[in-house]
């Protein structure tokens, strides 16, 4: 018998690609590497020094990448001045008088195009690496950044105003929010342990503390030592008791209603993202590595690729 020994044929199943359903067409962690292999060390130098002289700046970064993503795309629209034919987005509710460290993108960007000697490297993935290096110079998870981002040629406050969550949100408007730009329920528990670092301006927790009811009352009382019912509305307070430290103590508070905007609460106040906070709060691995999932996930959000927009050479102003 021929096939006596039972096999007469191989079958060569050949995988083409591998490539997970939600990665981007275009994007890559290594787009910088054959163009310019000194970027992201430079990227990283300086926000090293930067965050080491102000640790707060490092928080500072995260949330421009952040504000940057929500409103149509991660394309650097947030940093664009207003012109006569761009409506700035830097005006915008959540962002006037709150965002912080354009000195710092455009001090990355001449040292980077100095490096480079090229401008081949966008103002979009200058602010995704600087936020990926802040929360690991803060003590957090570091993850591959993709990159090969574009700029954008415009910006919109108007659209800045609607896409950017605001802090008196509810559990099913920050959901919803985050559905508009394509995160999930996961996304917006892991994202806002991005709260870790960084600092408020009182007005943005003043009704909280005063006048709502899921709250420490210790916690309360030591807020309104600084941030008085009329007034003082620029007054600063950490988020956590570790403002400069990625850690989650963030999570920890919320279990014990010390969420300090109303928006960080919504997240453990008796619904359904109440065990994913709590899984955080005893899991520091668990919210390491979503966070970072999440980061690479928003990072997705609507980028300009190939021939679309251009690669800025002032980050503030369009070429
Ligand atoms: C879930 C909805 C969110 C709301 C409503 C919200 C709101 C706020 C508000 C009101 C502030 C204080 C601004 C000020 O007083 O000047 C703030 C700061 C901050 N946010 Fe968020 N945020 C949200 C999500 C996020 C996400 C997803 C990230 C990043 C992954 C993030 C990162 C930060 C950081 C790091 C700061 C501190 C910035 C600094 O100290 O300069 N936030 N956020
Ligand atoms: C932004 O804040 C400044 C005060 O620093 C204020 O004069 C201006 O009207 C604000 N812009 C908007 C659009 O709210
Ligand atoms: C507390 O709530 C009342 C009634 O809504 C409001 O008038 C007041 O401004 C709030 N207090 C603070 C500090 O936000």
């Amino acid at each position: 018998m021929a096939n006596s020994n039972g096999f007469s044929y191989f079958l060569f199943v050949i995988v083409v690609m591998s490539v997970a359903a939600t990665s981007s067409d275009a994007l890559s962690t290594t787009f910088y590497q054959k163009v310019c292999p000194q970027a992201l060390p430079v990227i990283k130098r300086v926000v090293t020094d930067v965050v080491n002289r102000e640790r707060r700046m490092g928080a500072s970064l995260l949330r421009l990448h952040f504000h940057d993503c929500f409103v149509n795309g991660c394309d650097a629209s947030v940093l664009l001045d207003s012109t006569s034919t761009i409506d700035g987005e830097k005006t915008a509710f959540g962002n006037n008088n709150s965002l912080r460290g354009f000195e710092v993108v455009d001090k990355i960007k001449s040292e980077v195009d100095r490096v480079c000697g090229a401008q081949v490297v966008s103002c979009a993935d200058i602010l995704a690496v600087a936020a990926r290096d802040s929360v690991v110079q803060l003590g957090g998870q570091t993850w591959k950044v993709e990159l090969g981002r574009r700029d954008s040629t415009t910006a919109s406050r108007t659209d800045a105003n609607n896409a950017l969550p605001a802090p008196f949100m509810d559990l099913p408007a920050l959901k919803t929010n985050f559905q508009n730009v394509g995160l999930d329920e996961t996304d917006l528990v892991a994202l806002s342990g991005g709260h870790a670092i960084g600092y408020s301006q009182c007005n943005n927790f003043k009704n909280r503390i005063y006048n709502e009811s899921n709250i420490d009352p210790l916690f309360a009382r030591n807020r309104k030592l600084t941030c008085p019912s009329s007034g003082g509305d620029t007054r600063l307070a950490p988020f956590d008791p570790t403002a400069a430290k990625f850690d989650t103590l963030y999570f920890k508070n919320l279990v014990k209603r010390r969420g300090l905007l109303h928006s960080d609460q919504a997240l453990f106040n008796g619904e359904s993202t109440d065990a994913l906070v709590k899984k955080y709060s005893i899991h520091a691995g668990a919210f390491a590595s979503d966070f970072a999932k999440s980061m690479i996930k928003m990072g997705r959000i609507k980028p300009l690729e190939g021939n679309s927009g251009q690669i800025r050479i002032n980050c503030r102003r369009t070429n």
